[in-house]
C-alpha cells in the first residue's frame, strides 16, 4: 500500500482492492477516495491508484478524464454548477450563471483568486421542475434567485452550510464499512443532524431578519 492516502483512507482503500476479482475494477471508487482527500485528482493520486490497480496513470488518467465528476485540475473547495439547458436557460439560468460569475469573481471553469470556489457551466442536472439549478460539490441548493444565491454565499463563507455541503470531493458523508453496505444506524444519524443543523440555520436567520 502506497503512502499517499491519509490514515482515514488507507483502510478504505486496501478495502476496495480486495473487493473485486481484478483490481483494476476499484479504480473508479479509489479515484473518489484520491478526490476527496486532495479536492481534485493530483499526479501523485492518480499515481497511487495505478499502482493499487496494478495499471499506469496513462490508463487511470484515461478512465478519469471520461467522467465529468473528476476533476484533474485544482476546483474550489465549493464547486458551484449551474444548468443552462433548456428549462433552466428558459427560467433565467444564462442570468444565473452571470450573477454567481461576477459574484465569485470567476467565469465559468476557473476559480476564485482565495481559491473557495470554482464554477461549471452545466447540462440538465435533473432538477428541471425548480429552475434554474444550481448546485454545490454536486449537491442541490435549491436557490433560484440571485438573492437566495446570495445567501448561500454567506453562509458557505461563514461555514454555515459545512454540515450539508462538505469540502468538494466529498463523497458521502457516512462511510461503507466491509464491502458495499453503509450502517444503517450512522445514515439515520446522519440524517438526524442534517436535519438538525438544518433547522438551526433557518432559526438564526429568522432571528436576524
Ligand atoms: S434543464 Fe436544468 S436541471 Fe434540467
Amino acid at each position: 500500500m502506497s503512502g499517499f492516502f491519509r490514515a482515514d483512507l488507507r483502510q478504505r482503500a486496501e478495502e476496495l482492492v480486495t473487493l473485486y476479482p481484478r483490481p483494476r475494477s476499484a479504480t473508479i471508487p479509489l479515484l473518489h477516495l484520491v478526490q476527496e482527500q486532495e479536492g481534485y485528482l493530483s499526479e501523485a493520486g492518480i499515481e497511487a491508484v495505478a499502482a493499487l490497480t496494478e495499471t499506469t496513470p496513462a490508463e487511470v488518467r484515461g478512465t478519469a478524464s471520461f467522467y465529468d465528476m473528476f476533476h484533474l485540475e485544482p476546483v474550489g473547495r465549493y464547486h458551484v454548477g449551474v444548468c443552462t439547458n433548456v428549462a433552466c436557460l428558459l427560467a433565467g439560468g444564462a442570468e444565473m450563471l452571470e450573477h454567481v460569475e461576477s459574484t465569485l469573481g470567476c467565469a465559468a471553469g476557473g476559480r476564485s483568486a482565495d481559491g473557495l470556489f470554482s464554477v461549471e457551466e452545466s447540462e440538465c442536472l435533473a432538477d428541471c421542475n425548480l429552475a434554474p439549478c444550481v448546485q454545490v460539490n454536486y449537491r442541490y441548493v435549491r436557490t433560484r434567485t440571485p438573492e437566495e444565491f446570495d445567501v448561500l454565499v454567506e453562509d458557505l463563507r461563514s461555514g454555515r452550510r459545512e454540515h450539508d455541503i462538505p469540502p468538494h470531493g466529498t463523497h458521502s458523508r457516512v462511510k461503507r464499512q466491509g464491502g458495499l453496505r453503509a450502517p444503517k444506524d450512522e445514515v439515520a444519524a446522519e440524517r438526524a443532524r442534517a436535519r438538525d443543523a438544518r433547522a438551526q440555520r433557518d432559526a438564526a436567520r429568522e432571528e436576524t431578519t
